[in-house]
């Protein structure tokens, strides 16, 4: 099937991207859906919204405090890797990401979309102004904005926010246009993301979806790898340099 697809992809020349938690999951970042994304029980949904920042700001930050030291020590895996040399292999590529972690950009990836924001940033719960703080919020003392003394947040977006209107704008208008739509370790159930892989389709791309587990695009996918991304995409990419005959 793999040979297969370097068929289909040697006459496609625009690539888009799509990534979740498991792309992650190999460097060591839980994923959210898995059991071992539970933190102290919470579900995701529990802590990643407005509400529950609102009535417990201190176990928000310690909950993204965790993380933020989890994500700080890690580094892209081998699947990272190969999709920033599939950016350099394909005529136009754009990568969307749904997590937080900067990996990706780590990796060396350049043209990348972070639909959910970045962990390591704060920002202003109240007027939005982007916060730089040297070491950690601490959790019990949490800063207030020296504009509005608004509670200091994550950057991140939270269940029932919206996305920056731009970048989710410029997801959809590189999913229309894409020749292949990758889904790479995402469960695709949480919209608007997961409705890029179904506009890429509608338009016209070819649908490929790497992950162990079957998901609701599955159906609708061209092609499914029913494998880990960091072992996959490392393969994908080396068949791709044979047929090229070993350019980058
Ligand atoms: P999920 O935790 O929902 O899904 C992770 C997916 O990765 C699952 O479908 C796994 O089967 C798959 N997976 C696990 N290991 C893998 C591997 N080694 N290679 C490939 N796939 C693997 O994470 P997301 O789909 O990213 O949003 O979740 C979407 C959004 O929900 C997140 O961005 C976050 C979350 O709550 C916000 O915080 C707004
Ligand atoms: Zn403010």
């Amino acid at each position: 099937m793999l040979d297969e697809l370097v068929t289909v992809l040697s006459r496609c020349k625009r690539c888009v991207v799509l990534t979740g938690a498991g792309m992650s999951a190999e460097s060591g970042v839980p994923t959210f859906r898995g059991d071992e994304g539970l933190w102290r029980k919470f579900r995701p949904e529990e802590l990643a919204n407005v509400d529950a920042f609102m009535a417990n700001p201190e176990l928000v930050w310690e909950w993204y405090n965790w993380r933020r030291q989890l994500m700080a020590e890690v580094e892209p895996n081998p699947g990272h890797f190969a999709i920033t040399a599939m950016e350099k292999w394909f005529e136009h590529f754009t990568m969307i990401t749904q997590n937080v972690d900067g990996l990706h950009r780590a990796a060396g990836t350049k043209s990348i979309l972070e639909l959910h924001g970045n962990i390591a940033r704060n920002k202003c719960l109240d007027c939005n102004r982007p916060f730089e703080i040297e070491g950690e919020i601490d959790s019990g003392q949490i800063p207030a904005c020296p504009k509005c003394g608004g509670k200091i947040r994550p950057d991140v977006v939270w269940f029932g926010e919206m996305l920056d209107p731009e970048t989710i704008q410029s997801a959809f208008s590189e999913a229309e246009r894409a020749d292949v739509f990758f889904s790479i370790g995402t469960s695709a159930v949480v919209h608007p993301a997961a409705s890029l892989p179904v506009t890429a389709k509608r338009q016209g791309a070819v649908l490929v979806e790497i992950n162990p587990e079957r998901t609701p695009l599955s159906e609708l996918a061209d092609f499914r790898f029913s494998a880990c991304s960091g072992e996959l995409l490392p393969s994908l990419m080396d068949a791709l340099r044979e047929t090229s005959g070993g350019g980058d």
